[in-house]
């Protein structure tokens, strides 16, 4: 049983067949409109999602597929106790796919391991959340038609940041890449994914603390948002929350070409009026993302010979 747990479970080759399929997709989605008749999606959202599980639910959709699930673990029986294991056997039973995001890291791979039907994680605490990494890439390929041979800026909270952990990964495998990790001391990127991924692979990277003096070399600019949730103390938020606000001023020794990204949500990290920039690629990823998903439902439901 194929699942996609970390973005490594998929090779470079099977991350390109997504990406030709999602373009299919866009170019000819009336193609697809079928191609799931009869089949259920249970998105198990035990976090708040907005993106993830509506796109989630709309793909599946335009897919002609149906979908069951829940928003938060209130509502369902982990409530009372239920376990992940207990609850991925009980909803095999139910549907034929499962996209599940949940606080704690390594839930989804439970699941998996539990779960006699595919199992998408979207996004587990502040370790992975590889289906926007698939946006992510997708997003990379349209605007600069390739993968490789690319400086890449993450910029915020690069150490619970689970989309840069992802996204870091995913790059590792493609040629002359170079990262620029942007962020605050107590927000730097986890010392296992510099040493794990871009150390062992010999990639070069430099840290740093300053935006504007960073931004005249990248080709791409990934901002994510310092994420209250993921802090254990208010006052830690509140000092840092601020960090970094790209502003029109602060893009003007950024190159023409330079494509910003963000996973969104956004707080303050990217201001409104670069929204009309024609660098900003936020709201295109947010739509690639859909049809990203739309591919990799289809490849997991082929794989697991339920289409
Ligand atoms: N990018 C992302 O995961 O957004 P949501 O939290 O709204 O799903």
């Amino acid at each position: 049983m194929r699942h996609l747990i970390d973005i490594l479970d998929f090779s470079p080759a099977e991350l390109t067949a997504l990406m030709d399929t999602a373009e299919d997709i866009l170019a000819a989605p009336g193609k697809y409109a079928e191609t799931c008749r009869g089949k259920k999606l249970a998105t198990l959202f035990f976090e708040p999602s907005t993106r993830t599980r509506l796109s989630f639910e709309a793909a599946m959709y335009e897919l002609g597929g149906h979908v069951i699930g829940f928003s938060e673990a209130q509502s369902s029986s982990a409530s009372k106790g239920e376990s992940v294991a207990d609850t991925a056997k009980v909803i095999s039973c139910y549907a034929d796919i499962i996209a599940m995001r949940h606080p704690k890291e390594g839930a989804p791979l439970v699941a998996a391991m539990n779960a006699s039907i595919p199992v998408i994680n979207a996004g587990d605490g502040g370790h992975n959340h590889p289906t926007q990494t698939l946006a992510d890439l997708f997003t990379i390929r349209r605007e600069k038609g390739r993968l490789d041979h690319l400086t890449v800026g993450l910029c915020g909270d690069l150490k619970f940041g689970r989309t840069v952990h992802s996204l870091i990964t995913a790059l590792s495998r493609y040629e002359g890449l170079k990262f620029v990790l942007i962020s605050p001391e107590e927000l730097k990127l986890p010392s296992y994914v510099k040493k794990e991924v871009l150390r062992a692979q010999g990639i070069p990277y430099v840290q740093t603390t300053d935006l504007e003096g960073s931004l005249p070399e990248l080709d791409i600019l990934y901002m994510t948002r310092v994420q209250r949730e993921r802090f254990f103390n208010e006052e830690d938020y509140l000092r840092l929350k601020d960090s970094y606000i790209l502003t029109p001023e602060k893009l003007r020794g950024a190159k023409s070409d330079l494509a910003i990204l963000h996973p969104l949500p956004r707080v303050n990290e990217i201001s409104v009026a670069i929204d009309d920039d024609p660098r900003a690629c936020y709201f295109k990823q947010v739509l690639y993302g859909k049809y990203m998903r739309m591919a990799l439902i289809l490849m997991l439901l082929k794989e697991a010979g339920r289409l």
